[in-house]
């Protein structure tokens, strides 16, 4: 059994999802369970060169976590032999031109999504890793969130039946910033900076309907600011630029509608922060991030409309929780080890940059849906 050493030059860690997604919860985890098993019993450890801007922010974020390797050098970083991947969880506005840089430096590449501002840029990073000949993925994260993971195990026992519809509700309250500070980065709302909901949350929505449900076929997406002026890490107020909710609805291959809220401007209550609810012939289902709940149609309650009357049917109590059926772990520590393994045995990964750049697709398709106020069609990429 032998050791094999993966360097991976990680780039945006000091960020929220750098920081506690890829590096805590994955880079950090995998190394202190030992690397990840491969089939003929060797480990690959992860051995991570933090890159930042701010060389007391990078090296103290690596000092608390044991790293050693740290770097404000990009370039340098690029040009190590040694280290054989690029991550990058910076800021959207920034993704396509990096991930060039480290393709033409040789590098695979494991991103965040988007993996692009637009379908010409994604498109063209994935064409450029095709002809170089690197592996490359992007996180897919929903994919293994333990609730959406019991939905495709209901999905391929044939639970639905036939899959009518599917609604999804993303969202929750994000503070404007003066009173209390917002739990997302200004970028978010700041147009030239990347930001806006349809880029940010489509990508998601691409590989969550294409995976489950069916093929994303056409689009009709409706975008809006509810809040345009909110306040900055500094609390300097600025102009909310960029759509904070969008209302869109897309038609599957195989016939299923789905409808999905984001929004970044509403109040929850309801099962979780995502839920995802599955209407089929012989039963449906809703998934949040962790739980899932099911309901067959011989389970199915008979309402019938009075509004003379209190509502007789707890409607909540009418639903059975799927259990537990493995142990979960976190849903970008499972798709890192994945990739890792793509990367030493070759096994299968789908979640591509070609499938990142599809993701692209959508949510530009979602933008100009916006924009020219009509269904637009999802034709198949090509790359
Ligand atoms: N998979 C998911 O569920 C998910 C969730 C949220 C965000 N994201 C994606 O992750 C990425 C980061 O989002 P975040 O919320 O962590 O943002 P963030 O603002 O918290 O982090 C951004 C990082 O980029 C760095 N950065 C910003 N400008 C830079 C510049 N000019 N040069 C070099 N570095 C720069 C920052 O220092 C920071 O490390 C985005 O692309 C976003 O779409 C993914």
């Amino acid at each position: 059994m032998a050791q094999q050493r993966l360097g991976i030059i990680m780039n945006g860690v000091t960020g929220r999802m750098g920081m506690n997604q890829h590096l805590i919860r994955s880079i950090v985890a995998i190394r202190a369970q030992g690397g990840v098993a491969l089939k003929n019993g060797d480990r690959v450890m992860p051995d991570p060169i933090l890159v930042g801007r701010n060389a007391a922010k990078v090296e103290q974020l690596a000092k608390a976590h044991g790293i050693t390797r740290w770097t404000t050098d990009l370039n340098a970083a690029l040009r190590n032999k040694d280290d054989t991947l690029f991550f990058d969880a910076a800021t959207t506005k920034l993704r396509a031109k990096l991930l060039r840089r480290a393709i033409a430096a040789g590098k695979d590449i494991y991103c965040e999504k988007p993996v692009a501002e637009n379908l010409k840029d994604a498109v063209a990073v994935a064409q450029a890793a095709k002809k170089a000949g690197i592996r490359h993925g992007v996180v897919q994260d929903k994919l293994f969130l333990p609730g959406l993971l019991k939905l495709k195990t209901l999905i391929d026992a044939g639970f639905f039946g036939r899959i009518l519809a599917v609604r999804g509700e993303f969202g929750y309250w994000v503070f404007e910033g003066d009173w209390q500070p917002a739990q997302r980065p200004s970028w978010n709302y700041r147009k030239k900076d990347g930001g806006g909901i349809i880029l940010d949350m489509l990508c998601h929505w691409r590989y969550v309907l294409d995976n489950l449900f069916g093929e994303v076929k056409s689009v009709s997406c409706l975008g809006v600011t509810h809040i345009p002026k909110r306040w900055d890490e500094n609390d300097k107020p600025y102009k909310a630029d960029v759509d904070d909710a969008a209302y869109a609805t897309f038609q599957l291959a195989g016939g299923a509608i789905a409808h999905i809220n984001s929004s970044w401007c509403t109040r929850v209550r309801r099962d979780d922060l995502v839920t995802f609810h599955v209407d089929g012939t012989h039963g449906s289902a809703v998934a949040g991030l962790q739980k899932c709940w099911s309901q067959a149609l011989v389970n199915t309650p008979r309402p019938v409309w009075n509004p003379d009357v209190p509502q007789p049917i707890n409607f909540f109590a009418t639903w059975s929780e799927v259990p537990d059926s493995a142990n979960y772990d976190n849903g970008f520590k499972a798709e890192w080890e994945m990739f890792i393994r793509h990367l030493y045995e070759g096994a299968p990964f789908k979640w591509t940059l070609i499938e990142g750049a599809k993701g692209v697709q959508l949510a530009e398709a979602g933008l100009r849906s916006w924009k020219e106020r009509r269904w637009i069609d999802i034709p198949p990429l090509k790359v």
